[in-house]
């Protein structure tokens, strides 16, 4: 895992804030997130209010766990397996990073320092690099035994 101890510090320092500010940090995140890629508002079936929480508790989640990369790390995956099922793209992936740092930037203001900046470019390098683990077997589980449109035939 390529964030460092003192990266995981920043985090949770900054997280801190973030969470003091749900409603707003959520808000400003989609606001900015269809307004640089509006054909993504069709992918969000449900309340993109009740969407934002969860995006927020899965972020709180990562951040807990950075230090223990074997057990987020099959999340990460499963998350990104799911979301290849929502219709995502690995190129949707860079659209999110923007309205997350543009977000970051509305609720951290000044406490938004270059090193606090970098320490969240590299959770999110871990994020997206598993969650593309993830979703690039979608699909194909060969593990996970026979296809279930495989049937005896009469
Ligand atoms: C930092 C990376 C991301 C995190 C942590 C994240 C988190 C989540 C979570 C926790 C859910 C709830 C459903 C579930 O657990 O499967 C969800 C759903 C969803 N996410 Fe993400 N996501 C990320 C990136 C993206 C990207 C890049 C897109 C592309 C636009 C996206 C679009 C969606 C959609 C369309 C849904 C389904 C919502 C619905 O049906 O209304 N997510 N996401």
């Amino acid at each position: 895992m390529e964030v460092t101890a003192e990266q995981v510090h920043l985090l949770r320092k900054s997280f801190a804030i973030v969470e003091r500010h749900p409603e707003v940090a959520a808000l400003v995140f989609y606001r900015e997130l269809f307004s640089i890629e509006p054909r993504l508002r069709g992918l969000f079936r449900n309340d993109i209010a009740a969407q934002a929480t969860k995006l927020m508790e899965m972020l709180a989640g990562a951040i807990r766990l950075l230090d223990e990369p074997g057990r987020l790390v099959p999340v990460l995956e499963d998350l990104g397996r799911r979301h290849a099922g929502y219709g995502v793209e690995a190129a949707h992936y860079a659209v999110v990073r923007q309205a997350l740092v543009a977000m970051l930037r509305k609720v951290l203001d000044r406490e938004l320092t270059p090193e606090v900046l970098a320490a969240w470019a590299a959770l999110y390098d871990v994020v997206e690099a598993s969650m593309l683990r993830g979703a690039a077997t979608a699909g194909a589980d060969p593990g996970s035994g026979p296809a279930p449109t495989r049937r005896a035939r009469g």
